[in-house]
């Protein structure tokens, strides 16, 4: 089994990559998508996005890193792929799964499920562009307005040349409203000779296990479940291996969120670095209620001294309970 941490725009960057890897459990990443246009763009673009590609194209911890390029046409992403592969990404994935409005009016993510040929046309320009030595794995959702072009879509994808396909079990129109469709992943599963890495809803290992026999499919992609609970790619590994391990409690969790502030703090303006936190704590809280606690303390707070004093006064308070 692979377990791949999926590509959250705004919120999981490198430095929450580094985080969340160094936990363990996760076999590879993918940036924040790159937005390709008409233009080749230049390598501190990707470098942003991806500053991974400074230490060999993986995270602090060595888990490899692959850049998600999101377009419609199929000469500049051909481009734009070779350039990320020359400034050395380990892989390169393509979005074919984003609903929002903006991208889709410039034609590009899940509204060209609609039209599997041009889908085809862009994994195929990619793939030729790509040295044969670096992987093209892309990520979609199932359709547009309904699921049904899945299994046309996903024949493209892999007739294009691409060694693995993530499918997010839903249509655009289905949003994020649960459920997930595993099940409508069993025949694309099926039907395909590359690996289908199943994705969409899965918050605990319980639903980890129940998504992998429902689908069929080994390999798993978590988002938004390892966000609120960072340790869930090790959960889910050791409930697949039939292992039991102790899942992190609030007390090992609220230092994370102390070290992340200080990893933010480092790395961007310290005007920005409330807002990650606190978005960070919105996830946390659908798995550990001191985080909704914490996050009210916390929401109204804009300078960095006020959101470290009210962190590091939860943390010391905790510690004062445990002794
Ligand atoms: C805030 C947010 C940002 C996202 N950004 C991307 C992105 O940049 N590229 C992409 O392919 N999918 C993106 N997705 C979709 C996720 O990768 C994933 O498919 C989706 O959240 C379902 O998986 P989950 O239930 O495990 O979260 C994003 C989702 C969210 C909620």
């Amino acid at each position: 089994m692979r377990m791949i941490l999926a590509p959250m725009e705004g919120v999981i960057d490198h430095t929450m990559r580094d985080l969340l890897t160094t936990l363990g459990g996760v076999d590879r990443c993918v940036t924040e998508f790159v937005r390709v246009s008409d233009l080749l763009l230049p390598p501190r673009v990707f470098r942003r996005l991806c500053p991974e590609l400074n230490r060999g194209g993986v995270t602090a911890s060595g888990t490899p890193v692959y850049v998600q390029l999101l377009g419609g046409k199929p000469g500049p992403m051909a481009e734009n792929a070779a350039r990320a592969a020359e400034l050395g990404a380990l892989g390169v994935d393509l979005n074919f799964g984003c609903p929002a409005k903006t991208v889709n009016n410039h034609d590009g993510g899940s509204i060209l499920l609609r039209e599997p040929q041009r889908v085809h046309n862009i994994v195929a320009a990619v793939r030729r562009a790509l040295p044969e030595h670096v992987p093209l794995t892309v990520k979609m959702r199932m359709g547009f307005e309904n699921r049904e072009p899945v299994m046309e879509n996903a024949l493209a994808v892999e007739s294009a040349g691409a060694s693995e396909l993530a499918i997010h079990a839903r249509s655009k129109v289905d949003g994020y409203r649960p459920p997930a469709y595993w099940e409508d992943l069993i025949p694309v599963r099926e039907a395909l000779n590359i690996p289908l890495v199943a994705n969409g809803e899965m918050w605990s290992p319980s639903d980890a296990l129940r998504c992998r026999e429902v689908s069929g499919c080994n390999d798993l992609m978590l988002g938004r479940g390892a966000l609120a609970r960072p340790d869930l790619p090790r959960l889910v590994g050791a409930a697949v291996r039939g292992e039991h391990i102790e899942p992190l409690a609030w007390p090992e969790v609220l230092p994370l969120v102390l070290q992340y502030f200080h990893v933010l703090l480092e790395n961007y303006d310290a005007r920005h670095v409330g807002n990650p936190i606190k978005q960070w704590l919105v996830y946390l809280r659908h798995y550990f209620p001191q985080a909704a606690i914490l996050f009210e303390q916390i929401k109204r707070l804009r300078e960095p001294e006020a959101l470290h004093d009210t962190l590091a006064a939860d943390l010391s308070s905790l510690r004062d309970c445990a002794a």
